[in-house]
């Protein structure tokens, strides 16, 4: 297990750079975490290390969100919160997404547990305080 504590939102480019050291090859990686955790706030902190311009939210009406790194690769965002069957997950291509050698950063994983790949990394966010946030993985 690793962990990184986050403390304080001015510490998440700091955090950010440390999770991306110890991702490995990890390209699917799921953020468990409740509602207000962090998830969104720490996959836009990672995506801002990463040098993605484009503008960071969770992809509330379309389940996944594309950005483009510093190198103009995608990085993919989904978040699960809101689907009410797996169908809908498969219907977006969810396969193609998780195979394509791109990231993929996954908001409420536990809506398609069964559908992450077995390489999957899994992270969760615990709230500490108002402003501390560990991460394990
Ligand atoms: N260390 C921290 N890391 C991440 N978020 C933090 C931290 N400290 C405070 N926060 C706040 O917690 C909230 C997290 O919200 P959000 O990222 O939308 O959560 P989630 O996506 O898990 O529902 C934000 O208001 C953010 O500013
Ligand atoms: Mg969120």
């Amino acid at each position: 297990m690793t962990e990184i504590i986050i403390n304080g939102t001015q510490d998440l480019p700091r955090a950010a750079r440390a999770f991306l050291d110890h991702i490995g090859d990890s390209r699917v990686i799921a953020f468990y975490g409740s509602m207000g955790a962090g998830k969104t706030t720490f996959i836009t902190a990672l995506c801002e290390a990463l040098g993605v311009r484009d503008v960071v939210n969770s992809p509330t009406f379309t389940i996944v969100n594309e950005y483009r790194d510093g190198a103009g690769e995608p990085v993919y965002h989904f978040d699960f919160y809101r689907i009410n069957r797996l169908s809908e997950a498969l219907d977006i291509g969810l396969y193609e997404y998780f195979d394509s050698g791109a990231l993929c950063l996954v908001e409420w994983p536990e809506m398609i547990e069964e559908l992450l790949p077995e390489d999957v990394l899994k992270v969760q966010i615990l709230v500490d305080d108002a402003d501390t946030r560990t991460l394990l993985f």
